[in-house]
């Protein structure tokens, strides 16, 4: 736990030059909303207000990483493009012995609704995030993802949900579904993808809209890849039900789409998405299926679960989702499973 106190402490010994002030004369500290992992607070310096995100210690296994210094990379390569806040500073702090990053607040909500003119500005911000030129950025992850890695990345996550006291039948179900998702890879063939700067958890919660203009925050899972896992994960159930009680509609996935592929040189992103579209349904939901275990079954710290047990069962929720959508899909279609 990293308490505002120690958030006070730790900015008094920072140098005021970090934040461009000469001195610091006034410091007011207020919780932000939190994640599952980190802490975040919003700092008002001198009247400025600064994000401080004071990273948990690393977590193996987490598909949605938790690397402080990629956050870092990731907001300053991008600095020009305007879709995100400003880095101000990265450090590891020997102080909270964990990394912090301090960028500018952006002033907005989270995103809630999707009008016309949001999904708009998200497409085009996401086609200027992978329209990015990224032949000189050397310290991010990188990773060709075929249909063949995303298999293997399904089969290692059911084995370690194997070990997990899952109930029979939901095993059963994601078992088949691992199958089927086996011979669907063997039977398509695959399809070469440009790698550029993927967000890799575009959900409505790590979207800051204000008026007509928006920007991305959350940028800890930035991987040099295909950009069609973000296209998927904007679009698609999984992601937008972390957060909001419906998906988009099939009007609104169309507008997205249209907008996003107009702007790209991308030809064939939409068949990447369609193809790989129950892949990454089937590795997020058995990824949601081991993190809800786990909570469930006690195997989570109560320090990290503590008041956020809302947050904790959203795993449950976008399992379900998963599970809906690849029952719907043919090449996914599975027996009722019997006892
Ligand atoms: N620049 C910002 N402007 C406004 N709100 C922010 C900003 N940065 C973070 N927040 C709020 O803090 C929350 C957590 O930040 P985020 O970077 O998404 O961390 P986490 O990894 O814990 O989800 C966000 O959901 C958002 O509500
Ligand atoms: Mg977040």
């Amino acid at each position: 736990m990293v308490s505002p106190t120690d958030v006070k402490v730790y900015v008094e010994q920072l140098k005021p030059e970090v934040f461009g002030f000469e001195n610091i004369n006034s410091v007011e500290i207020n919780q932000l909303p939190q994640g599952l992992w980190n802490f975040n607070y919003v700092v008002k310096i001198n009247g400025e207000k600064f994000v401080f995100k004071i990273y948990s210690p690393n977590i193996p296994e987490l598909l949605f990483g938790n690397k402080g210094k990629d956050e870092s990379v990731a907001l300053n390569v991008i600095k020009d493009l305007q879709i995100a806040p400003e880095p101000i500073h990265f450090e590891y702090s020997h102080l909270l012995e964990k990394e912090v990053l301090i960028y500018r607040f952006v002033e907005g909500s989270q995103l809630l609704s999707f009008s016309n003119s949001v999904i708009e500005v998200v497409a085009k911000n996401l086609a200027k995030l992978h329209a990015l030129d990224i032949s000189k950025i050397e310290d991010l992850p990188r990773k060709k993802e075929t249909m063949h890695t995303l298999i293997t990345d399904i089969i290692s996550t059911f084995e370690k949900c194997n070990k997990l006291n899952i109930d029979k039948n939901e095993l059963n179900l994601f078992r088949n579904f691992v199958e089927k998702a086996k011979k669907y890879v063997d039977s398509e063939s695959e399809i070469e993808h440009p790698s550029v700067l993927v967000h890799g958890d575009l959900a409505p919660c790590n979207i800051i809209v204000e008026n007509d203009t928006l920007k991305i925050i959350d940028w800890q899972r930035p991987t040099l890849t295909d950009p069609a896992f973000d296209v998927w994960a904007f679009v698609e159930d999984a992601f937008v039900r972390w957060d909001l009680p419906e998906a988009l509609s099939e009007g609104q996935k169309k507008l997205f789409i249209e907008t996003y592929s107009s702007l790209v040189n991308d030809p064939t992103i939409l068949e990447r998405v369609k193809k790989k579209s129950s892949l990454y349904y089937l590795n997020v939901g058995l990824y949601c299926l081991m993190r809800y275990t786990e909570y469930e079954s006690g195997q989570i710290s109560p320090e990290r679960t503590k008041g956020k047990e809302h947050l904790w069962k959203k795993y449950n929720i976008v399992k379900d989702v998963c599970v809906e959508k690849l029952k719907e899909r043919s090449t996914f279609k599975v027996p009722a499973v019997t006892n």
